[in-house]
Order: structure tokens, then sequence, then C-alpha cells
């Protein structure tokens, strides 16, 4: 409890810890693929437009509600409303959301450790182009070996969670994101100066409408909310340790705009280098894993070292996410009951040690296991990527928007009076209507798609 009270011990530190949670496999491993897929620059421009009018928002809702409270998502909910005690579900349901989504998170960031090591040891750059997709199906339905991975990666995340919150979370985040923001651009720089980058740029800043399908526009806004971490209590929880004197508003603004540029970044370290060597752009998921290789390859002896770092910062990037994710659900524990801190970060690990490596082996050991027709990742992937998410952040926009007093909200934002927040109508306006409405749209369709695939 005490450490929990404790907090970040500066502004610079909060920001970075927010930026390391919303910079994760999102912005480096799926947006450039997504953007890639639906138009290049015309889902970028609905993306800006939707990270910023509700991915923000959500983000100053849930700083709001958590460092009113000083408690964690089911507290939080409660203590900005006593009156109904039955929001405390919500809380419950973000922090199963944040247990399924690490639980998928850690597999994705075991093969990432995974490549790492075959880059440095040159196992990937030894390999064939043709035996590159081989080389990944291969590890991912090994018996152990992605189970393994999966718990290199996820005991580095709990040890800095033992570390506590300044000097585990916050301190780690302070290097870490500007390492990460140095890699990407000299993994940018190298992209752009390889003959043919135009191409590469075009593709993804040139707006193809025709490409932005109403799909298109459904994956921005999911994309945009996954990106900023936002909509399943991990703001409310580091809301709760952001310092009193900040400003939530420029916090949001500052945390946003960097998990953007980022995902930009990433965008240009990978598709000029992609085209350049003839590979395809569109290769969906499988572009970081199975087509980058090639292209690290075709660079030649220095392609191992752009390989090595490129799957470290893809490394870093879920590490800080993955911290926050498991921050959450470990800081919930100990609120919610008499465990200590160090005894509830062992608690959750060795769950999410558990779903993960059942996720993990699913396309191997357990690949004849099918829930609902699916294979547990593909089950899981569905509960993260369609139901869970867009659930809590309507329960979250409509608790803020509706159930909690509109004073205690601006009292909050403007620090007690001491700043100006002119932006409050705007704002107000977008979290009860807009994001709402936005919301139960992204929610229905993609049910719909998922139930009839074919239309
Ligand atoms: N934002 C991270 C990414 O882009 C993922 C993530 C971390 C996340 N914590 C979260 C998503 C909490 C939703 C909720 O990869």
């Amino acid at each position: 409890m005490s450490d929990k009270q404790q907090g970040f011990s500066s502004s610079f530190g909060a920001i970075m810890a927010a930026v390391g949670s919303a910079v994760g496999l999102g912005n480096i491993w799926r947006f450039p693929y997504i953007m890639g897929q639906y138009g290049g620059g015309a889902f970028l421009l609905v993306y800006l437009a939707f990270v910023f009018l509700i991915g923000m928002v959500l983000m100053m809702t849930e700083f709001v509600i958590g460092r009113r409270s000083q408690h964690t998502p089911a507290k939080a909910f409660v203590y900005n409303r006593p009156d109904r005690k039955g929001w405390r579900f919500l809380g419950y349901l973000c922090v199963f959301t944040c247990l399924m989504i690490i639980s998928q998170y850690v597999v994705l960031s075991g093969w990432t450790t995974n490549y790492i090591v075959d880059s440095a040891t040159g196992t990937l750059a030894s390999l064939q182009t043709s035996e590159i997709g081989t080389h990944f199906s291969n590890f991912i339905t090994h018996p152990w070996l992605p189970v393994m991975y999966l718990i290199i990666f996820t005991v580095i995340t709990a040890v800095i969670i033992l570390g506590g919150v300044q000097k585990g979370i916050e301190a780690v985040s302070k290097v870490l994101m500007p390492v990460l923001l140095v890699l990407v651009l000299v993994l940018c720089v190298r992209s752009i100066t390889l003959p043919n980058s135009s191409v590469g740029l075009s593709y993804l800043f040139s707006p193809d409408f025709s490409k932005l399908s109403g799909e298109g526009v459904l994956a921005a806004l999911g994309q945009a909310l996954f990106s900023l971490s936002v909509g399943m209590g991990t703001m409310i929880v580091y809301g709760s340790y952001i310092p009193a004197n900040d400003n939530i508003f420029k916090t949001a603004m500052l945390i946003t705009a960097s998990d953007t540029l980022i995902a930009v970044l990433a965008g240009v370290a990978i598709f000029p280098a992609v085209f350049s060597f003839g590979q395809d752009p569109a290769s969906g998921p499988g572009l970081v894993f199975q087509v980058l290789p090639t292209v690290f390859n075709s660079m030649g002896g220095i392609g191992t070292v752009f390989a090595v770092m490129f799957f470290f910062l893809l490394a870093l990037a879920a590490l800080t996410s993955a911290i926050s994710l498991l921050e959450t659900i470990v800081a919930w524990l100990c609120e919610s009951s008499s465990v200590n801190r160090y005894k509830s970060t062992i608690i959750v690990t060795l769950v999410v040690l558990a779903v993960g490596s059942v996720c993990a082996l699913s396309d191997g050991l357990l690949g004849g296991v099918k829930i609902l027709n699916k294979s547990i990742f593909g089950f899981v992937d569905d509960l993260n990527s369609i139901y869970l998410p867009p659930i809590c952040a309507i329960g979250t926009v409509i608790f803020f928007g509706w159930q909690m007093k509109k004073e205690d909200i601006i009292d909050e934002l403007s620090n007690h009076g001491a700043l100006k927040i002119g932006y409050f109508k705007a704002f107000y306006f977008l979290v009860r209507y807009v994001a709402p409405i936005a919301l139960l749209v992204v929610l229905f369709t993609s049910i719909y798609a998922s139930l009839f695939p074919n239309n």
C-alpha cells in the first residue's frame, strides 16, 4: 500500500512511464502493417483524428479517475461515485482484460526475444529467403521453445515491477524510452537512404482513399485505443501515480503525440526497406517476423546489426508495455487484498506465466484444443481485439460522462482551480456523446463481422 501511494517522482518520469506503456508491439509490429493495408496516408488521417479526439480524451478520463481517487480500477470507480458500488465490476473487468492482453502480449514478446537471439547468433542470417517462413513456423509450433522465451521475458518484466513504482517502472522507463527513440531513428535513416526508398515512403504516406474501407475506419479506432493503452484501467493506475500539480491535459497530449510519432517512425523504418528489397508490404502480421528478416539478409553483413537493433527495439517497446499491464493487475491485487506488493507480484506473474504458456502452445502441443472453433490463441485474440477492450472503454466513458460529478472533473483537471481549462466544453462533449457512440459502433460492427465473416 505505502508503495502504491508513493507515485512517480517527477513529471518527466510520469510521462516516460506512460509513453512506455503506450509505445509497444501495437506501434511497431501492428501499426505499420495495418496502415499499409488500409491506404497509407488515408488511414493515417483517420487515425490522427481518432487518436486525438477519442484516444486522448479517454486517457484524460482515466487520469482524472485515477489521480482523484488515488486508487486502482475497482476502488477508483467507487471512490468517484460512492453511492453506486456496482461500478466496481467494471474495475474487475478492466483487470481481467489486462490479464488476457498481457497473456497474449508475452507470447509475442517471447517470439521477439527469440528473434534477438536468432539474429545475434547469425541463425537468421544463415537462412535462405525460402527458409525464413519455415523457421518461423517451426519456432512457434515448437513444443517448449516459445514457452521458454515467454518465461524469460515475463520474469524480466516481473523483476522491474518488484523494484517498485519509482525505482522500478519510472527508473527503467526514463532510460529505455530515449534509447528506443534513438534506435528507431537510426533504423529510419538506414531505411530512407536505401535505393528506391521513395516508393516505400509514398506507399506509406500518399493517401489512397479507395483502400480505406469502413473496416479500415474501425481498425483505426481500435488501433488508436490499443496503442494509447486506454480503456483497460492501466491509465487509471498510472493516473494515480501522476504528480498532483501536473497538467493532465498537457501530459495526455504529450503522450499521445509521442506514441503517434513513434508509430509513424516505425513505418518509416520498415516500408522503404521492404520496397527497396522488393518484398511484399501487405504481408500483415507476418511482416515483422517473416518479411523483415529477408530484408535484413539482403543488406549483407551489416544487416545482422540492423536486425539485432530492430528486434531489440521491438522487445524494449514490448517490455515497458508489459510492465504497465502487469502493474495494473499487481496494484489491484495489492489494494484489494491483504497480500503485500512483493507477494502480489509473484502471484500475478505465476498466473500470467500459466495463461501465457497455454496461449504460446496453442499452435504447437495444444494445437488440437479448440474454444468455440478457434485455437486458444485465436480465441484470446478475439477477446482482446473484439470484445473486452471496447466494453471496458464504453463503461469507462459512460461512468465518467454520466456518473461522475462534473464539478469533481473540473476540479481535478484544473488542479483545484489553478489551471485554465478552456477546452473543457469540447472535451466533455466528446466524452459524453462522441466517444460512447463511436465505441458502440466499433463493438457491434466487429462482433457482427466476426460472426458473419463473409459479409
Ligand atoms: N499500448 C500497447 C501497445 O501499443 C499495448 C498495451 C499496453 C495496452 N498496456 C495496455 C493496451 C493496456 C491496452 C491496455 O502495444
